[in-house]
């Protein structure tokens, strides 16, 4: 892949400027790439409707073309018309939802390209909430497909920064609005299939879905965090920090050898008097806040190159589903 200049343009996130807006519409138009801000993680926006265009994401972050991209619109108007039946169900979902966490899988309309759903028969849509990814695609004129703005396998970004660790020299333009405000990425739900189904939680829960579907829909795809017996060679770690990352229980840390040389995040209850051996800890209490913060603190931890990072989990409890996927993701079990 070709080198290119990155840009970075800082704007408000409620207000950005216009000009702003319009160079970053322009580059879409032409093909190129624009990271902006959405409430969950930054994207990597490029023309939905352009083969060539949506090329330029799989390259710039390394990105198995058999892994369907999200497709942005600006409002439900702009999504029906790039599905090719849109339920009811889909309808009052967006009502509720839209702008807003919540990505619907629906089957595929002609007007988006093979290179876009993976050459499959769905395509995933979502409506972002801040102004300037609103004003992005609404500007740009075109439905807009964007991954998270990182290369693939690695951690998602919730700041310009962390897109330029990763993306500088390889996209045109960094619309930095400041950090993400929910953190994670958003629900997907699958409506292609009877019944719906989840296939990544997110910050819509699914007891949150069941007010519109009338049944608490199921996750489908992967198992709990630290459940029985997962085989090293089934887990499914990707989205994860370059230092090598365990899951461990508060128990465990008095016997971490070198903790000098060790980061250490405690989710959801406070760090024990161990914890203070360690080279750098990161409590994050509450699910609240917990979430907007949680990538930028495993960047941060990656970023001291230390021999290890070690994530005590949070509760199994509804309110902390969606981070405790995320972590499923981005560290294994601690071996023996
Ligand atoms: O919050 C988000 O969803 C962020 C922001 C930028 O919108 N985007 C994001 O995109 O997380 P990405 O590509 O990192 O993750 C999208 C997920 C992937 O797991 C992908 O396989 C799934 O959505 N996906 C996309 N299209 C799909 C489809 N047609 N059917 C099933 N899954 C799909
Ligand atoms: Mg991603």
């Amino acid at each position: 892949m070709t080198t290119r200049a990155t840009r970075t343009l800082v704007v408000l996130p409620d207000a950005p400027d216009p000009d702003a807006i319009d160079l970053a519409a322009r580059t879409i138009r032409r093909g190129g790439l624009v990271a902006f801000a959405t409430e969950t993680v930054y994207g990597l926006g490029a023309d939905a409707t352009s083969a060539f265009a949506v090329a330029g994401i799989f390259a710039a972050k390394g990105r198995s073309s058999t892994n369907p991209l999200i497709v942005h619109v600006d409002s439900v108007d702009s999504a029906r018309p790039l599905a090719d039946d849109w339920p009811d169900v889909a309808e009052a979902l967006a009502e509720r939802f839209w702008p807003g966490p919540l990505t619907i899988v629906v089957p595929r309309g002609p007007a988006v390209p093979d290179v876009v759903t993976a050459g499959g028969p769905t395509v995933a849509l979502r409506v972002p909430r801040p102004a300037v990814a609103r004003d992005l695609i609404a500007r740009a004129g075109r439905p807009i497909a964007a991954p998270s703005a990182n290369r693939s396998l690695r951690l998602s970004p919730t700041t310009a920064r962390h897109v330029a660790k990763d993306l500088d020299g390889r996209i045109d333009l960094i619309l930095d609005s400041g950090p993400t405000l929910v953190g994670l990425e958003s629900t997907v739900l699958d409506l292609a299939t009877d019944p719906p189904a989840v296939l990544r939680p997110g910050p819509i829960a699914p007891e949150a879905l069941a007010d519109v579907l009338g049944f608490v829909p199921g996750v489908r795809g992967r198992g709990p965090v630290d459940g029985p017996s997962r085989s090293p060679g089934q887990s499914d770690v990707h989205y994860a920090p370059t230092t090598p990352t365990y899951l461990v229980e508060l128990d465990d840390l008095a016997d971490v050898p070198r903790p000098d040389r060790a980061g250490l995040l405690v989710l959801g209850v406070p760090a024990p008097p161990e914890a203070a051996a360690f080279a750098r800890r990161i409590e994050l209490l509450t699910p609240d806040f917990a979430g907007p913060s949680f990538y930028d603190a495993l960047h941060r931890l990656d970023e001291l190159s230390l021999d290890v990072l070690l994530i005590v989990p949070p509760p199994d409890a509804p309110a902390w589903a969606a981070l405790r996927d995320r972590l499923a993701r981005a560290a294994r079990p601690r071996p023996l």
